[in-house]
């Protein structure tokens, strides 16, 4: 039996380097003695944010529940415009950590907008990224998750202007693919800008590519992390056997006994840690061959 784990898994450069911010925050928080809160999670995983939590860092809902001098760390999704308005208005120090790709996002949204032109989100309506994008274009943009109400805009499209299309980084390429089919179809001009991320694609790929060979995929995420579920959909589609996990208890190991080729993967917020465990755990019982991916681990003990 072997385990093989994909060429690219686990945590991606956004959610490493908001990490880091956040750990150096913990650290400077020891002399300055602020309360320093995250908005929301900082990531979509449960064991990072549990750690964070009892490193001090308390989690609240909105900037209503943090008062003057306060430190709120800005999540890797990202914020709408208004929030960075009402942090300055009562002086709450932020730490941003909206990774580089999404705030690139945010400029082209709010550039086109401010020329006055429509602007499309692709992605899912409730996921934080695509309401803090929204956020920059004054809630305007319109979302579309799936080809229908993509059908739906391009019958009742009435602007002279080009609609900016944008996506949610972590979104499958299918789905952005038949979107531009239905504008396409109906000769409706647009411009294009594909903001799905690297980590993203390339997690995806490699994903797809691992499911066709095996004869399980393991997929490790948090069911709340938008990119790892769609890495399980992923897996489904191109190995008829998948698993979604969110660490080792979540896992039958007796269950993969009945397998020759066990492929692993796990979402842009999986901590190494939880991966490493759920590929150790299955290894007592297999000959492992484990494509190494030499993330950080913050986590480890
Ligand atoms: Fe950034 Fe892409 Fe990760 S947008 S947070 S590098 S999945």
């Amino acid at each position: 039996m072997e385990i093989i784990r994909a060429d690219h898994s686990g945590f991606c450069f956004g959610v490493e380097k908001a990490i880091d911010k956040t750990f150096e925050r913990i650290d400077r928080a020891k002399k300055d003695c602020r309360t320093t809160y995250t908005c929301g999670n900082l990531i979509h995983n449960r064991a990072v944010t549990e750690r964070v939590e009892s490193m001090g860092v308390k989690m609240i809902s909105s900037l209503d529940e943090a008062k003057e001098g306060d430190v709120v760390i800005v999540r890797s999704h990202g914020e709408p415009k208004e929030f960075y308005d009402k942090a300055d208005a009562k002086g709450i120090e932020l730490i941003d950590t909206t990774c580089v790709f999404v705030t690139k996002i945010h400029k082209l949204v709010l550039s086109a907008h401010g020329e006055g032109r429509p602007i499309i989100i692709v992605g899912s309506a409730n996921h934080q990224e695509v309401k803090a994008t929204n956020g920059w274009c004054d809630y305007a943009g319109i979302i579309l998750e799936n080809k229908e109400e993509a059908d739906r805009y391009v019958r009742n499209f009435n602007s002279d202007k080009i609609p900016l299309i944008v996506c949610q980084t972590t979104i499958k390429r299918e789905l952005l693919d038949s979107i531009l089919g239905v504008f396409d179809k109906a000769s409706l001009k647009y411009e294009i800008k594909n903001t799905i991320c690297n980590a993203t694609r390339d997690r995806q790929e490699s994903c797809a590519q691992l499911a066709k060979k095996v004869d399980v995929m393991v997929v490790i995420g948090d069911p709340n992390s938008s990119n790892s579920k769609k890495l399980y959909e992923i897996a489904k589609k191109y190995c008829k056997n998948a698993l979604f996990i969110q660490d080792i208890s979540d896992l039958e190991l007796k269950e993969l006994g009945n397998y020759n080729k066990i492929g692993v993967t796990a979402g842009a917020s999986t901590p190494e840690w939880i991966i490493k465990e759920v590929i150790a755990s299955m290894s007592e019982n297999v000959t492992a061959n484990v494509d190494h991916n030499p993330m950080l681990d913050y986590m480890d003990d």
